[in-house]
């Protein structure tokens, strides 16, 4: 058995998969909280990431205790880019400043300037990036920094509960400005730019890599045997690559979780930092990935939730099965900011052509399209960076709304695969890597794509109404930018 644990930004997952990747069961953490003290500002716990996980795998436990004893390996996934500062006696120095936190926008602006950021990471350095906010840290909590003997990021930091260690892997420090991505090291050059050296940061194994064995206290409160290997595992985009066999050439997804996400798997390490995609080091070796990302996905629709006080599924159940010509109104989803195409921080969402008819559905449908957009902006960013996709596949919440994804399958002109029922998301993927790891079988082997369950064509009448639609979203970006 191979326990999955993916420290997603709202809560843990648990799942347990069997030698025949079969998925015995999954549970999930209450809701980790987040803080947000100043506009832009967003803080976690650590320390509720351990609840969060203790709860999870609690709940697993109970609902399969025989088949939970015979853990023979872990594989761990996490939201990436949090700085998690711990001192010399591994206690955490202040709140983790996580991946959707744009307050270090000027540092990360500073640190952008000096080329050698972009030439050795293959990345913008974007605010949500580890590096920035380590300068921010020195720059206004200065005792805080003196104090930082490692940083680790948020999964690396449930390792180090779990087993000890201070340890990383490639998928997920790539986020981190610090590593150089082509030749999958840490970069001494870059980390003294930001007053710190190799030794404060995790030794680095490939995701599918053993990266530490559960401590035999965790062990025996756990009733598992001794020697259980956790794996080197993955940052969460990473993961769900894992799970849905995005890991050849030409794989794609789009993922609509908090974030969205478009990730194409690649051969070669394909770096274009111009673009905004990122270009980061896959879980398995010699293998690299890119990716446009979205601050706000599900996240835009949750707004419109709390604004309304109508659930997410109460309104998308509003607009019906069957696509609408896009609304005349325009939604711009740049709720916190936007990475990929505009590394706009301070950028903010709009409606726009609102009329004494739009009600809410009409709001609904703008919100869905808006984020449309932004992906078919993400589409437009990969073809720039050298990658063009023929179909891509959908994961994460946000996919569960047939409309949506007959939206998105419009605007990008792309046939949207939905997997076979099952749940193929980065505690999957985590469970996977830990499969690799424990058993030292062939990635390639394990590291397979579910069958699809349906494909969701572009609905032919409608793609020239959306590619009309798409452009005048596009040309609102440079305007609302001028305006503020
Ligand atoms: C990727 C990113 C998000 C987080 C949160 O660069 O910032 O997808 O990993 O899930």
């Amino acid at each position: 058995m191979y326990l999955g644990i993916d420290l997603g930004t709202s809560g843990v997952k648990a799942m347990l998969i069997d030698a025949d990747q079969k998925v015995i069961g999954s549970a999930s953490s209450r809701e980790v909280a987040t803080s947000r003290p100043h506009p832009g500002w967003s803080e976690q716990d650590p320390a509720d990431w351990i609840r969060a996980t203790e709860e999870a795998v609690a709940g697993l436990r109970a609902a399969h205790p025989g088949a939970f004893a015979a853990v023979r390996g872990i594989g761990l996934s996490g939201h990436m880019h949090g700085a998690t500062l711990i001192d010399a006696d591994d206690a955490v120095l202040r709140p983790c400043i996580m991946w959707n936190d744009t307050r270090s926008h000027k540092e990360a602006a500073a640190l952008d300037a000096d080329p050698r950021f972009r030439r050795i990471t293959g990345n913008i350095v974007f605010p949500g990036f580890t590096a920035p906010k380590l300068a921010w840290v020195k720059a206004n909590e200065p005792a805080v920094f003196a104090k930082v003997r490692r940083v680790l990021l948020p999964k690396d930091f449930l390792r180090l509960w779990l087993a000890g260690e201070h340890l990383s892997e490639m998928s997920d420090s790539a986020g981190t400005s610090w590593l150089d991505t082509g030749a999958r090291k840490w970069s001494a050059e870059l980390l003294a730019v930001t007053d710190l050296d190799e030794n404060q940061m995790p030794g680095l194994v490939e995701g599918t890599e053993p990266g530490g064995i559960l401590r035999p206290a965790l062990a025996s409160a756990w009733g598992l045997g001794e020697g259980v290997v956790i794996a080197g595992g993955a940052g969460d985009n990473a993961a769900s690559a894992c799970g849905m066999g995005t890991v050849r050439e030409g794989a794609a997804f789009v993922s609509l979780g908090t974030s969205g996400v478009l990730f194409a798997a690649n051969a070669r390490y394909l770096p274009n930092p111009e673009s905004a995609v990122h270009a980061f080091c896959h879980a398995l070796p010699d293998t690299w990935h890119q990716m446009g990302v979205i601050l706000s996905a599900t996240d835009a629709l949750n707004w419109h939730s709390r604004v309304t006080g109508a659930s997410a599924a109460d309104l998308t159940a509003e607009l019906g099965e069957r696509l609408k010509a896009p609304s005349s109104v325009t939604f711009l989803p740049y709720l916190s900011g936007e990475r990929t195409p505009h590394n706009d921080a301070a950028i903010r969402g709009a409606f726009l052509g609102l009329g004494h008819e739009s009600g809410r559905a009409v709001l609904t449908q703008a919100v869905l399209e808006g984020v449309s957009f932004a992906l078919r902006d993400n589409l437009e960013a990969l073809k720039s960076a050298g990658t063009t996709l023929s179909r891509v596949t959908a994961i994460g919440g946000g996919s569960r709304s047939h409309y949506w994804l007959k939206s998105i399958a419009t605007a990008l002109d792309l046939p949207v695969d939905l997997p076979a029922d099952g749940d193929f998301g980065a505690a999957f993927g985590a469970a996977r890597l830990g499969l690799i790891a424990a058993t030292g079988a062939n990635p390639a082997e394990v590291l397979t794509a579910p069958a699809t369950a349906e494909t969701i064509e572009p609905e032919a009448a409608l793609t020239a109404a959306y590619e009309d639609a798409y452009q005048r979203y596009r040309r609102l970006y440079p305007a609302i930018r001028a305006a503020y």
